[in-house]
């Protein structure tokens, strides 16, 4: 079997209706057609498989295919001629830059983008599944949605992103809300234009999702967000499994793009006038394990600190692969800003040892010990779940104890959500629901305390601000972010837009600082 049946193989249906003629009302009496559970044995008869981790495990020594030669069809590139897409993404940067290329596909298609639900021929909603809330938060609009098809039977509906590699995700769709028209996987976007052609012409819901991962699709279109900051994936998927995470279920597994071919795109993006990039992966730190070359992330990031972009970030690190020849670039500074965002999750070693971190508190300490000894103005941010199965209030405080050591300036808690298919399902979520809400009460308590001090550092001092545009809040003021990334607020003309400029801070809040521009800075700007 070669790679591309293999490929068709593991797709969950795929529909081959290639029948161009419209027909009245088709997905109302698609409806009709069959009945829950027949379209469930439809579509379940091939190989998708729910997460499972031993087998997910053997994955890592498939090898990874990069393909060159996307392109859309000749006869589905004016299909949306006239007809207008709406996105609504969930989730993560993943999720924000699967937004873009997807945006970049319905734009080479002839769509246009809307805010409107209204006014919408297409709408995808980009799904995350990370804990329940966020699948809840979907279902929600799904239910949202209804009306809006039964008035327009040829909208299409599209569910796609990472609840859509859920087995119990799409059993529900399929029985509950069977006006969708799509559901497709993470590792199914480049195929969108057939699958909207399917859904177009097609009486059936079209499900697509492949349980595969080892493609990288370099030459994807993108429309991307604005003009001033910009995401680059580095690496896909995750290969770490700790216990309560489904995403490297939903992502798949670890895989680096070519060195060359990120540069390329960085080099790009300085040329298009970008101001700030993202390096984007789930553990970008595991960046370059998977090629056939010894690179790494500091191998990288010290060949996109040569290339003129003035400020360059990463995320998501992890802290067991976060070695030291990546903490030496990051001392060199120029565009390698000095804010790193490093999830910890727990400050109890026990629990972290359940959770499959592979470190323990004293490991992280250290870590942290050599990062501020290398950039020792450097701010750390981080993840933490709180509730984790048999946390001990011991084993909490702990956790309010390395925030304190550490003196992260910012955190985002979590209570924990079990996720069906991940090993920490299967045990009993035993701590109250009272008890876990107090314990993130207390956490964030300490963190917007530990935010709001670092804030008051800033009284005085000029900072460097990427303007991003105006306040939410108010048009009449401006607002962007410090190199370590604490949002600014400042009254100042549209022109600066899109420029670095120096702002005097006058005032600090908790999480937000407000300022007056230094007007010499902006005729060197
Ligand atoms: N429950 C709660 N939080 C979770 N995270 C990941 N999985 C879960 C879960 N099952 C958090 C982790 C991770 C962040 C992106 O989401 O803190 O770093
Ligand atoms: Fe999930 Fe991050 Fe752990 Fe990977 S490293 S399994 S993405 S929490």
């Amino acid at each position: 079997m070669n790679e591309k049946q293999r490929l068709e193989s593991q797709q969950i249906k795929q529909s081959d209706s290639t029948d161009v003629k419209s027909e009245p009302n088709r997905n109302l009496d698609r409806l009709k057609k069959l009945s829950s559970d027949e379209l469930i044995s439809k579509y379940f008869q091939t190989t998708y498989e729910p997460p499972n981790l031993k087998k997910a495990r053997s994955r890592r020594k498939k090898d990874v295919d990069i393909h060159y030669d996307f392109d859309i069809p000749l006869e589905m590139r004016a299909v949306g001629k006239g007809k207008k897409f709406l996105i609504r993404t969930y989730g993560c940067q993943m999720n924000e830059h699967d937004t873009e290329v997807m945006a970049g596909i319905l734009t080479n298609m002839g769509y246009q983008s809307t805010d409107s639900t209204d006014d919408a021929d297409i709408i995808l909603l980009n799904t995350c599944a990370i804990r329940e809330n966020a699948e809840n938060k979907v279902f929600g609009e799904i239910g949202h949605l209804k009306p809006l098809k039964t008035e327009n039977p040829d909208l299409i509906i599209g569910v796609c992103g990472c609840m859509s590699q859920e087995e119990s995700v799409v059993n529900r769709i399929l029985k509950k809300h069977p006006f969708v028209d799509l559901i497709f996987g993470t590792h199914n976007i480049h195929r969108l234009p057939k699958l909207i052609n399917e859904a177009m012409f097609g009486k059936e819901m079209v499900v697509e999702v492949w349980s595969k991962e080892g493609d990288i699709i370099e030459n994807l279109p993108k429309v991307r967000n604005g003009k001033i900051k910009a995401w680059v994936n580095i690496m896909y998927g995750c290969d770490k499994f700790c216990t309560y995470c489904i995403v490297p279920y939903t992502r798949g597994k670890e895989r680096s793009r070519r060195p060359e071919d990120i540069i390329q795109e960085v080099r790009h993006l300085a040329a298009q006038g970008y101001k700030e990039i993202t390096l984007l992966g789930q553990n970008v730190n595991a960046y370059g394990k998977d090629l056939d070359i010894d690179y790494g992330l500091g191998d990288l990031m010290d060949e996109i600190r040569k290339i003129d972009i003035p400020r360059v970030r990463f995320t998501t690190s992890h802290p067991r692969d976060f070695d030291d020849h990546l903490i030496e670039v990051l001392a060199k500074g120029g565009n390698l800003l000095d804010h790193i965002h490093l999830p910890v999750q727990s400050g109890s070693s026990e629990v972290l040892r359940v959770m499959a971190r592979r470190y323990t508190r004293e490991d992280y300490l250290e870590l942290v010990r050599k990062i501020r000894e290398a950039m020792p103005n450097a701010t750390l941010t981080t993840d933490i779940i709180v509730g984790f199965p048999n946390e001990t209030d011991e084993q909490f405080e702990q956790t309010m104890s390395l925030v304190e050591e550490v003196g992260f300036e910012s955190a985002y808690t979590f209570i924990y959500s079990p996720r069906e298919g991940t090993p920490a399902a299967k045990w009993e979520d035993n701590i109250p629901m009272e008890v876990k809400k107090e314990r993130l009460q207390r956490l964030n308590a300490l963190v917007n305390k530990q935010s709001a001090e670092a804030m008051k550092h800033y009284e005085g001092k000029t900072v460097k601000v990427l303007v991003e545009g105006e306040s939410k809040k108010d048009p009449d003021v401006l607002s962007g972010y410090t190199e370590r990334n604490k949002l600014v607020n400042f009254k100042g003309p549209k022109s600066i837009i899109g420029e670095i400029v120096e702002v005097k801070i006058t005032n600090t809040k908790t999480w937000t600082l407000d300022g007056e521009l230094v007007e010499s800075a902006v005729e060197v700007n």
